[in-house]
């Protein structure tokens, strides 16, 4: 087997799949209230495309996937593409980032297929301001899907945006979470990804000032050791059954480790979650090609992936800023 290295010696392991830019909540940071623009529901990869480019993937020792989106269930027949996906050798550990509103009656099934860990979006524990948050009133369903993933022994970890003025009296409380509830926890920098372009205003949460809010609570609070490539920098309180994690998503000091790709609705290949896109892959294919001319151009595409976050921001040919939503570039 080939592996897939960059032009920076870092393997590539990790698939990020956006399957939909569709999602029925409209989180403030994420997507304006009206919504964004949409592809077309021809544009969207198929589940056989994308099965087909992740046996190319699996061909380069990519062993890790995860289906995100927009909202993944939001594709009614998405477990179809996880029972191809659980059948891919060398495709051996497969994840899923959700808001919880739809997982629940899927999740026996998805632990039979081997999913064992869940990233569930809950940015706050109170049902108010996640309503102001996600301009949706869901709350009930995704702590009743949060309970019910625990019930069958997933790993779960609970992303929170941290928004000044929005969500930040919430830190706290979900520190507290962990000290009975076997979740981690993971604070992640807001990054203007909200389709608007407009910049996070006012007194930032960067990852720094997360941890000192928590440690000023919580003095034991301690780091550990991150596993290798992870994006989160870990911490535990003693006593505590769940972690902590901030993620430095804007500061983005973990890009010298960084092994994953991502792959949009639109099967646009991205080698930076700040570049603008590389070359599409839905079109490629669509235009015949066949595995081979695939795997060149991935492998030309992460022969030129920029260093870090900041390069590939500074190589957007749009000249633009970041300013296109999460939704279409898979969180
Ligand atoms: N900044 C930081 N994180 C974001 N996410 C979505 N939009 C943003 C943003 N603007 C995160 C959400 C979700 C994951 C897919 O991406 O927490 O859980
Ligand atoms: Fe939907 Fe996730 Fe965006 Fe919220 S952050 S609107 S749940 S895709």
């Amino acid at each position: 087997m080939s592996f897939l290295f960059d032009n920076h010696g870092r393997r590539i392991n990790y698939v990020r799949l956006a399957i939909t830019d569709r999602c029925n909540l409209r989180c403030t940071y994420c997507m304006p209230e009206e919504g964004i623009k949409l592809e077309p529901k021809s544009g969207l990869m198929t589940f056989e495309e994308i099965l087909r480019m992740m046996h190319v993937f699996a061909g380069f020792g990519v062993n890790k996937v995860r289906i995100t989106g927009g909202e993944p269930f939001v594709r009614r027949d998405v477990m179809d593409l996880f029972r191809g996906l659980a059948g891919i050798p060398g495709i051996d550990t497969l994840t899923l980032t959700t808001n919880g509103t739809h997982t629940a009656p899927h999740i026996a099934e998805l632990k039979e297929l081997g999913v064992r860990s869940v990233n569930l979006s809950l940015d706050s524990l109170d049902r108010e301001r996640f309503r102001s948050i996600t301009r949706r009133d869901e709350f009930d369903r995704v702590w009743a899907t949060l309970e019910a993933l625990l019930r069958h022994e997933l790993e779960v970890k609970i992303n929170v945006v941290l928004m000044q003025g929005r969500n930040d009296v919430d830190l706290l409380p979900f520190v507290a979470l962990t000290q009975n509830c076997p979740v981690s926890v993971r604070f992640i920098e807001e990054m203007p990804f909200n389709g608007s372009g407009a910049n996070p205003a006012g007194g930032y949460w960067d990852w720094k000032r997360i941890a000192s809010a928590i440690q000023e609570s919580f003095p034991g609070l301690y780091k550990v050791e991150d596993p290798p490539n992870s994006t989160a920098l870990h911490y535990r309180i003693p006593g505590h059954l769940g972690g902590i994690g901030i993620i430095p998503a804007f500061s983005r000091t973990f890009c010298g480790t960084c092994n994953r790709l991502r792959v949009t609705p639109q099967g646009v290949l991205k080698t930076c979650l700040y570049d603008d896109g590389i070359f599409n892959i839905r079109d490629l294919m669509r235009a015949g090609a066949s595995n081979d001319a695939l795997k060149t151009a991935l492998l030309e595409a992460a022969g030129n992936r920029a260093k870090d976050g900041f390069e590939a921001e500074s190589r957007r040919f749009s000249g633009l800023p970041v300013r296109e939503s999460m939704t279409t570039i898979g969180g």
